[in-house]
């Protein structure tokens, strides 16, 4: 496994690779990698040639007062990780590498930006839209792989990548979990143990949400918003809630009545448990 720092040395190494006839795929982490970069990465190499890990903090994707002086990085453990996992190089630009010493060009993104995560994070996925598409430039994947845990993440860069024309396939891969259902995330290490456990109601109500509408057959969605906030307050009296919403997975947006609604549901969340925020959701039909 070679650690590259050079946008150039890994277009030449990918257009290398490509020109050989070896199939590249890419998985873009901030690091700090957890078991669900694991299953990216084994799944990534097993499908493909070649397997590049970008690991990079885009500073462009977090607003201000947010937490990316704070956001957790141990990179010589990622390494290890990455090694382990079957990764061929690691892009590990600084971020002076990216963006140099100005940089006029955003990619932005209108309609499914603008939801859920869009109230609470303006500018949020201007910011991965922008480091994405470079990141598709440098490494010039055939397969890029992200998680489930960033529903709206896929659905915006899903939306980019067709509407650009970039030729790269986007594969989404389920959340692993941890045994109490909390969606693994470099953000969980900024938890208690204590908050670990009391956030499995976040899962519970995910959950809770696919089975009133697969099992009950309740069609108002304003019953199921009354019932989960119930639920939270009732046995983490402490989480702040920021949203519940029941969407369409693709165009995010919301289903008020879901009779005679045929497509893929996605119920997604965010909470803060204490100073961290957490993203999780579900994706089912009926
Ligand atoms: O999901 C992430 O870790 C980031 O948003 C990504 C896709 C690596 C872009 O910085």
């Amino acid at each position: 496994m070679k650690v590259v720092k050079d946008i150039t040395a890994v277009q030449q190494i990918s257009e290398f690779y490509r020109c050989t006839g070896k199939k590249v795929a890419l998985v873009p982490t901030m690091g700090f990698l957890h078991e669900g970069h694991t299953s990216l990465m084994l799944r990534a190499k097993q499908e493909n040639d070649i397997l590049i890990v970008s690991i990079f903090v885009n500073p462009t994707q977090f607003g201000k007062g947010e937490d990316f002086d704070k956001y957790p990085r141990d990179i010589v453990r990622d390494f290890h990780i990455c090694e382990k996992s079957g990764a061929d190089y690691i892009f590990n630009p600084e971020a002076e590498e990216m963006y140099g010493k100005d940089h006029f060009t955003k990619v932005t993104l209108s309609n499914v930006t603008e939801k859920l995560e869009g109230d609470f994070r303006p500018g949020h996925f201007d910011g991965v839209a922008t480091v994405v598409t470079k990141l598709l430039n440098i490494a010039k994947p055939h397969r890029i792989y992200l998680g489930q845990k960033d529903a709206q993440q896929n659905a915006v860069l899903k939306r980019m990548i067709s509407d650009l024309n970039i030729d790269t396939e986007l594969i989404i891969c389920e959340t692993i979990r941890e045994e109490n259902g909390l969606a693994r995330s470099s953000r969980n290490t900024f938890l208690t143990s204590e908050q670990k456990d009391k956030a499995s109601v976040l899962f519970h109500v995910l959950k809770e949400g696919e089975k009133m509408i697969t099992r009950e057959k309740i069609t108002d969605t304003e019953i199921i918003y009354e019932k989960v906030k119930n639920i939270i307050k009732e046995k983490s009296p402490d989480f702040q809630l920021q949203y519940y919403k029941i969407t369409d997975n693709n165009s995010l947006e919301e289903i008020r009545d879901l009779n005679g609604y045929t497509g893929e549901i996605l119920i997604s969340l965010a909470c803060k448990v204490g100073s961290t925020r957490l993203i999780d959701n579900i994706i089912f039909t009926k």
